[in-house]
């Protein structure tokens, strides 16, 4: 029977290695949250890498290793430490990465990390031929993979071969400047379908390859010689009943987490005291630090606010052997700090900040308890928290603050749209957001969630699935006209 193979660098699972165990801890990023349930509904193989590397595997370990990947349907594909280096930590997340997010300045073009890219590259092209048949629909996912699709399709000229990205495509002018442009382009036109999260990055993306391979470009396909590629915007879903399902059956329970009551209590602490609530993972595309920033102006424009809101940080560690992401870390501990022991009173701190990854449920108790979620990215392909924090008020309170920049954005007009760049419409909303009428919540709110619950996750899938599907039937006719 024909299966789907799903092939990311992150798997949905991370491995860790304890005292002669081998532990797997839910992986953290919308990629690995969202395709875990497309995975775990249907028949697929998940091949990625493990997050451990050669040197970190005894000979021992390597069935136990292959016994707990098996258990999620994965299957690793194996890196040394030099290759994490400069694959994952070099060209993916110090080239790639910070150039698709506009952040030229901390795009590095380095040779090692390109050439170590595309042995890797390959090596992940390597395990997909070994481990596809051929009526297999092979799912590539994301910007450490761009070359895979062409690497396959040289050896596999008849697989289905279909590419999302989930971040950004950035603007011609931007992607221009990467020393291996035609190079990357090529190897995602190895797919025959691409798909990206929103309409602008599809158009993005079209007019580099018109612009700088020259190929006959349509509305949303490209014309080789012998075959159509098929270029299409999918905005990605969540998987919205689990999420409004945890947040009924915490709503349903009358015994409170810890967590729970320690929010509970704050709120309880004086009238009208509001909760305002930030979740990402540590990274300089998310305005973390921004938002910080524009949270004391905001205390300081509105000082009768003060001792009657608290904003919680969530950081979720990320990438942190890469300087920005260490120099980032820096600086939100010093602006945390600063405004803790500036502005806080005995019985008020205006931030909690925690710099750890959550468990789902707790993860719900955030959710369920902060009256604002305040999501402020500089630039995001996507942003399924924003989903997420809409998806558990079932209650049809709360109020979502999301960056215009974001790519949830195009969908979820109802929430209240910001530039992160302006401290003065942030602080203003922030006031608009606490005042709210309860009525008005409830309105915008259930908009929001008519949609998200339709456009779920699942959806998602499926329509990118078919579109795969259908472009390979009709490609070869259209090609012969
Ligand atoms: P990105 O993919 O850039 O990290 P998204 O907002 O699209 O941003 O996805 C983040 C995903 O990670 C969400 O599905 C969210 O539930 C999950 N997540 C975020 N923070 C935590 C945390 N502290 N613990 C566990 N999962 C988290
Ligand atoms: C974003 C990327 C994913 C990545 C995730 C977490 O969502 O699009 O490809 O998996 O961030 O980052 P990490 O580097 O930990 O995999």
């Amino acid at each position: 029977m024909a299966k789907t193979i799903i092939i990311s660098n992150r798997l949905p699972v991370q491995l860790q290695i304890g005292k002669g165990t081998i532990n797997a801890i839910p992986s953290v990023g919308g990629l690995a949250t969202g395709m875990k349930s497309v995975h775990k509904g249907g028949e697929s193989l998940w091949i990625g890498w493990s997050g451990l590397t050669d040197e970190d595997i005894h000979i021992s370990l390597a069935p136990k290793i292959d016994e707990a990947l098996a258990k999620h349907g994965c299957t690793a594909v194996n890196l040394s430490e030099q290759e994490v280096e400069g694959f994952y930590y070099g060209f993916s997340n110090r080239t790639i990465w910070p150039l698709f997010h506009y952040f030229m300045e901390y795009a590095e073009f380095e040779l090692d990390f390109w050439e170590t890219y595309k042995s890797v590259n390959q090596k992940f092209a390597d395990a997909i031929i070994a481990q596809s048949d051929d009526d297999d629909i092979i799912w590539v996912h994301d910007y450490q993979l761009m070359l895979v699709p062409q690497m396959v399709k040289e050896k596999k000229p008849n697989a289905s071969i279909g590419f999302f990205l989930h971040i950004p495509f950035p603007s011609y002018e931007i992607f221009r400047t990467l020393p291996w442009r035609e190079e990357v382009l090529k190897g995602l036109l190895g797919a025959d379908l691409i798909g990206f999260h929103t309409y602008d990055y599809e158009r993005h993306f079209l007019s580099s390859v018109r612009r700088l391979l020259g190929l006959e470009v349509s509305f949303n396909e490209i014309y080789l010689q012998n075959r159509v590629i098929k270029v299409d915007s999918f905005p990605m879903g969540i998987d919205y009943n689990k999420f409004s399902n945890a947040a009924k059956k915490k709503m349903a329970n009358a015994q409170r987490s810890d967590l729970q009551e320690k929010l509970d209590s704050h709120k309880a602490s004086a009238p009208g005291t509001k909760l305002v609530l930030s979740i990402d993972r540590l990274d300089y595309s998310k305005g973390i630090a921004k938002r910080i920033n524009a949270f004391e102006y905001f205390l300081n424009k509105y000082p009768e606010y003060q001792e009657k809101i608290r904003l919680i940080i969530l950081a979720v560690p990320s990438r942190s052997n890469v300087p920005q992401y260490q120099l980032l870390k820096r600086e939100i501990d010093e602006l945390v700090g600063r405004i803790n022991g500036e502005l806080a009173t005995v019985n008020w701190t205006p931030i909690w900040y925690f710099y750890r990854s959550l468990p789902f449920d707790s993860l719900i108790d955030l959710y369920t308890s902060c009256d604002i979620a305040w999501l402020t990215p500089l630039r995001d392909g996507m942003n399924l928290v924003a989903k997420e924090y809409i998806a558990t008020r079932t209650k049809g309170t709360g109020v979502l603050i999301l960056s215009e920049m974001a790519g949830s954005a195009y969908e979820m007009n109802e929430a209240l749209l910001i530039n992160p760049n302006n401290f003065e419409e942030q602080a203003d909303t922030l006031k608009q957001a606490i005042t709210m009428p309860e009525e008005e919540q409830a309105n915008r709110i259930e908009i929001l969630q008519k949609r998200l619950s339709r456009y779920n996750v699942e959806v998602w899938a499926n329509s990118f699935m078919e579109t795969l599907i259908q472009q390979k039937e009709e490609s070869p006719a259209r090609v012969a006209k």
